[in-house]
């Protein structure tokens, strides 16, 4: 890699692209982009990037198609002026959960985007807790990015030292275990059921013990709502009073953020890899922090 590293911030990544460029000091390509009257979009990289390494973040949060096109197109746009090695952040990564082909007659999305990305010019990849690490295995030069930190850092400054850390799915529990270790709680999970065919869930208890503690559920992704909600009813059935929702990506589709709520969440968490009104965490730290024990930096 090159001296000279700059950096270029999608729109998807605005406020966390901002905060990574404050902490790394680097200089920034400005991008412009506009919708042509048929809906297409255009970007045009605002600065000169001909024989410059370029650090590129932008999250493939909703609208994920438009923003994986202004991915693609930011990265190709760099290499078609010169630039040369693209290292680029996904801070949430779309189509991560169809990782394979569960039935006859599907296509494993989350490979076809990795292929799409490497096929744009990107060099290497980070990705900030993609859905698995199978979802990933399309991307040949990567590496995940743990946010954990972030969150204990927030938990640990408002009152939940020891609280007790549930994962809503067996799949999500080492997130769960790593966040209970960080603030020195419990540590416990649900097991979820979902319907390949109708998307439904159900939940039964899988290792659950949180008598009336501070109790924190996160998981991954909140996407409908309907795998946390599944989780606090039946940790509310087994005593918990107190229950903090968290999760890295937050989606928030379908009113997802009221139904929670309304479900007695006592907060809700959720970090800027998906910028949103309800996003209110940043995890800049864990990036930057992260790039540089990998030596991206
Ligand atoms: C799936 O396995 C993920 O880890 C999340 O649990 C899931 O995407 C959440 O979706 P929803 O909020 O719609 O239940």
């Amino acid at each position: 890699m090159l001296d000279i590293l700059k950096i270029i911030v999608g729109p998807a990544s605005a406020s966390l692209g901002k905060r990574i460029c404050s902490l790394l000091g680097l200089e920034r390509i400005d991008v412009y982009t506009k919708e042509f009257p048929d809906g297409e979009v255009y970007i045009r990289l605002l600065g000169d990037v001909k024989g410059v390494d370029a650090l590129i973040i932008q999250s493939l949060s909703p609208p994920q198609d438009r923003n994986l096109l202004i991915l693609l197109q930011l990265i190709a746009a760099f290499k078609a002026n010169g630039g040369e090695n693209a290292s680029v952040v996904i801070p949430y990564m779309a189509y991560a959960r169809q990782d394979r082909i569960f039935l006859p007659g599907e296509n494993a999305s989350a490979h076809l985007v990795a292929k799409m990305i490497e096929a744009a010019g990107a060099d290497r990849v980070a990705l900030v807790e993609p859905h698995s690490e199978h979802a990933v295995q399309g991307f040949k030069n990567r590496i995940i990015i743990d946010v954990t930190r972030s969150f204990a850092k927030y938990y640990l400054e408002n009152g939940f030292k020891e609280a007790y850390v549930v994962a809503p799915d067996k799949n999500a529990a080492m997130r769960a275990r790593r966040l209970a270790e960080m603030i020195n709680g419990g540590f416990g999970w649900v097991e979820k059921i979902r319907d390949k065919e109708t998307g439904g869930i159900s939940s039964s208890e899988g290792e659950l013990n949180p008598r009336s503690r501070k109790t924190i559920l996160i998981d991954d992704i909140i996407s409908t709502g309907g795998t946390i909600i599944e989780a606090m009813r039946l940790l509310k059935m087994k005593g918990a009073s107190f229950i903090s929702v968290a999760c890295v990506h937050g989606l928030f589709v379908e009113n997802a953020y009221n139904k929670i709520k309304n479900e007695g969440a006592s907060s809700i968490l959720s970090s800027d890899t998906v910028e949103s009104q309800y996003s209110n965490i940043s995890v800049a730290e864990d990036i930057v922090r992260a790039l540089r024990e990998k030596n991206w930096l």
